[in-house]
């Protein structure tokens, strides 16, 4: 690709359209590696689950694709392939496989990737955790769980605690529900993983393991009841940000932005980032990752295609601050210089 021009096909080294949704960018020495759901064949529309838009594709895996400057990408394959012969397994075909992030242990040299691990209906809402020693993979697969089982969030306030059918209280021995999620690593080396948690109410933010295998155990409520999907999240100064979207299933809303001094919270709303035409639609896509690149930073964002989900497309546009507010603009096209 000679620019980036958001909406449209991108092809990758060989002329192939790029096949990597919902996904995230990993810097590594130089390259970098472009992670996302393979979404390929039929897009089954009306029954998998009405509520959550009832569309969904058969698991693939884990696409991995590298690029020098974020224009030419070079597929470099599937990292974590489906499995066809275990119905019950996490990558089984029928499952759902949605939002892998990759991040880098120092201390350990593995690449460990996190994923929204769920069965078709959307009720397990759980965590995948796969390990590789190189970028490229491929990954060993470690299992899924719910997080946080037997722990308070600690922020909860003992009100939080009462309610047995609030989904905290309910969901707090067998482990939090976890749907659209990210791993952010810290300039300190600290982990954390943000989910849709309480039936997407609530953002709940967890702490990694030093290992970035686990979680352990202390985590914080954050947005209650805001109905939050799609986490990105960066530090810029010294203050971190995140960029998530509303929840309408795979119809595009307005996003919202937020600023926070620690990333415990108190987290700061900020309002819709998006400025323009088509600010109200995200400029019709959903926010996955922001990468930090150069000087600045650039949201990475997917525009689903509910009815042809493999033709999904991606808008990847770059951040301005007015002030600490970070401000998406519209571009037809733009280099990443
Ligand atoms: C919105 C989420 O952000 C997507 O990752 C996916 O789970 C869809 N909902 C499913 O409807």
């Amino acid at each position: 690709m000679k620019e980036i021009r958001s909406g449209e096909v991108w092809p990758d080294s060989e002329g192939k359209p790029v096949n990597a949704h919902g996904g995230g960018v990993l810097a590594h020495e130089g390259t970098y590696y472009w992670y996302g759901e393979i979404k390929q064949g039929k897009t089954y529309l009306p029954d998998c689950n009405k509520s959550w838009g009832g569309t969904r594709v058969d698991v693939t895996g884990v696409s991995c694709y590298a690029s020098k400057d974020l224009l030419e990408w070079k597929n470099l394959g599937n990292v974590l392939p489906a499995v066809t012969d275990d119905p019950k397994h996490d990558l089984h075909i029928g499952m759902v496989l949605e939002r892998p992030k990759v991040i880098y242990n120092a201390a350990t040299k593995k690449f460990v990737l996190w994923f929204h691990a769920d069965s078709m209906d959307y009720a397990a809402a759980k965590c995948g955790v796969a390990v590789s020693d190189k970028p490229e993979g491929p990954f060993t697969y470690l299992g899924s769980f719910r997080p946080n089982a037997g722990k308070w969030p600690a922020n909860a306030k003992e009100e939080d605690k009462k309610d047995p059918k609030a989904p905290l209280v309910r969901d707090h021995d067998a482990g939090q529900m976890a749907r659209d999620l990210t791993v952010f690593v810290d300039e300190d080396g600290k982990g954390y993983l943000f989910t849709a948690s309480e039936d997407n109410a609530t953002m709940h933010i967890s702490e990694l393991t030093d290992d970035y295998l686990g979680l352990t155990g202390k985590y914080a409520r954050v947005f209650p009841g805001r109905m939050m999907e799609a986490p990105a999240v960066f530090k810029r100064e010294g203050k971190y940000y995140i960029i998530a979207s509303g929840c309408t299933a795979w119809a595009p809303n307005a996003a919202r932005s937020a600023v926070a001094d620690s990333i415990w919270g108190p987290w700061r709303e900020l309002g819709n980032p998006c400025q323009g035409e088509k600010a109200e639609t995200t400029f019709q896509s959903q926010g996955t990752y922001v990468l930090p690149y150069k000087e600045g930073f650039v949201f990475l964002a997917d525009r689903w295609n509910k009815d042809d989900l493999p033709d999904s497309r991606y808008v990847w546009l770059p951040i301005g601050f007015q002030g600490d507010k970070p401000v998406l603009q519209w571009k037809d096209g733009w280099k990443p210089e």
